[in-house]
């Protein structure tokens, strides 16, 4: 396999939102508790968040985290998770089938956020509950002071606002599992409403009005026409969710799984400016794809069974799940002009990059390197890539590039290559002209590639899986030379 790419900085996609890099913490299974939150842990700070934990979330780069779900906050009431701690409820949890005791939530998670800097995005339920309870909750948050919900707050010992500016109106109404189903018309009418009185109270909120739980809906594409006719100008994005996995051993379509983001990102774009033309809007919305990873859904385990903090989708992710997520991640940076947030789901323990015992070891799975390397290096300007790469037959997507690759320039000038090679028996040699960059200099060339594309990070085997430095990328006269191991997710940083 070979490619060859130009890149100029005269032609540029756009500037990546640092919200590309955010994730989700949902209450399901271990992700709160044992995950964030274990007050029992040796590491626990005096609020009961793992220390552990949070310097590992840190070194990921998480810029925001989307809560409480999910399909959990289709059933979920704010008001359980608030004051004290000993009063709150222990309650059934209908999505997962387990029992939530409300040890954690919004004051905790809000502490959470500021421990780690992290932005919120918070999420309403729009499933079993509507428009009183988002204008309820939206006042409890963001309102200083002097009325019932804002004193509450203060009562409960948070003095000052959270001041949360992203909300998601709901989580995957379109989907029949939801607790609270809708049809795009009934969504879109209460998304619009929703959002209407949220803008009453605060006209600078950021809005996400939920797409399409995956491209595979059979309401794909008509779910968003429809409901964006109801509350295209009251909302700022449209959310997208997907998760892949290999299946029946076609690693070749396993790895080639961005052709199938880039088609709904592109999809939902054309669909939600269609609208815009429709309703003569002069606002363009954005995507919101705060649900992305790879999970493997076939493998989920027993019910659950009503038990508190069940071990559910907790997947161990393999070198060729964590090439996968580097390479939906090229394709989200590929789109940072429309793509302006993002989730990796979950954040820890529920398809996670970080795994946890409770009372042991915090670890970091094979899928936390790309991100940790996306987050940190992935950040400027995306660049326009013109090239073209050798390619391979796929059962899914039919011809497919063996090269998927992204750059991005930095405001000190600083180059990252961030490349992906699908070959998965041969290395791809890549050349790259940069001479309209002026740089000279090869700072690293990291690899994520391993010669068991199986091998994991397990809690017995916690640094299997480690990216490495490799030698011999060079470059010349403006041109970029290197060698992509077969399956591999490569960060090239050139000055
Ligand atoms: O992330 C796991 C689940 O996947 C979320 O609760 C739901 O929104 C999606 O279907």
């Amino acid at each position: 396999p070979t490619a060859s790419l130009t890149l100029d900085p005269a032609f540029s996609v756009g500037e990546v939102n640092p919200r590309l890099f955010g994730s989700f913490v949902e209450h399901m299974g271990r992700c709160v508790y044992t995950g964030i939150y274990e007050p029992d842990h040796p590491t626990a700070d005096a609020d009961g968040l793992r220390t552990d934990v949070l310097a590992l979330i840190r070194e990921l780069g998480v810029t925001m985290v989307r809560y409480p779900g999910g399909n959990f906050v289709s059933g979920y009431n704010w008001e359980d998770g608030v004051g004290p701690v000993e009063e709150r409820p222990r309650r059934l949890e209908p999505a997962w089938k387990s029992t939530e005791t409300n040890q954690f939530g919004l004051s905790e998670f809000m502490n959470f956020t500021r421990k780690t800097g992290i932005e919120p995005m918070m999420a309403l339920n729009l499933g079993t509950r509507g428009v009183d309870d988002a204008r309820r909750l939206l006042e409890y948050t963001n309102h200083p002071g002097g009325t019932e919900l804002s004193d509450l707050r203060r009562r409960h010992g948070d003095e000052e606002p959270f001041d949360i500016r992203l909300w998601c109106l709901g989580n995957e109404l379109d989907g029949p599992w939801q607790m609270g189903h809708k049809s795009a018309e009934e969504y879109g009418r209460l998304a619009n409403e929703t959002a209407n009185v949220m803008r009453l109270i605060d006209p600078d909120l950021r809005l996400v009005a939920c797409g399409s739980s995956s491209s595979a809906m059979s309401t794909f594409a008509s779910w968003e026409a429809t409901m964006l006719e109801h509350c295209y100008d009251r909302v700022d994005y449209v959310s997208c969710h997907a998760y892949y996995h290999e299946r029946d051993g076609d690693v070749g379509s396993f790895l080639a799984s961005a052709v199938d983001m880039e088609h709904f990102i592109e999809s939902v774009v054309a669909t939600a400016d269609h609208v815009r033309a429709r309703v003569r809007s002069s606002k363009r919305l954005e995507i919101s794809f705060d649900e992305w990873n790879v999970w493997y859904q076939s493998r989920e385990g027993e019910d659950p069974g009503w038990r508190v903090a069940p071990r559910v989708i907790e997947d161990v992710y393999s070198v060729t799940d964590a090439v996968v997520v580097g390479s939906l991640l090229i394709t989200l940076l590929r789109h940072c002009d429309r793509v302006t947030a993002a989730c990796l789901a979950q954040l820890v323990n529920v398809i996670a990059p970080i795994m946890t015992e409770p009372g042991g070891p915090a670890w970091r799975q094979a899928s936390f390197f790309p991100f940790a390397d996306a987050a940190r290096h992935g950040r400027g300007r995306v660049l326009r890539l013109a090239g073209t790469s050798t390619t391979y037959e796929t059962a899914k997507f039919g011809e497919v590039d063996h090269l998927h690759a992204t750059a991005v320039e930095a405001e000190d000038g600083g180059l990252t290559v961030f490349a992906v090679n699908r070959d998965t028996e041969k290395p791809l040699r890549l050349t790259a002209d940069l001479r309209g960059l002026g740089k000279a200099r090869v700072l690293e060339h990291r690899v994520l590639a391993d010669e068991d594309r199986h091998a994991t990070n397990t809690l017995e085997n916690q640094e299997r899986v480690a990216p490495r430095q490799v030698s011999g990328t060079s470059c010349q006269d403006g041109t970029l030379t290197a060698e992509l191991p077969p399956l591999s997710w490569n960060v090239i940083r050139v000055a």
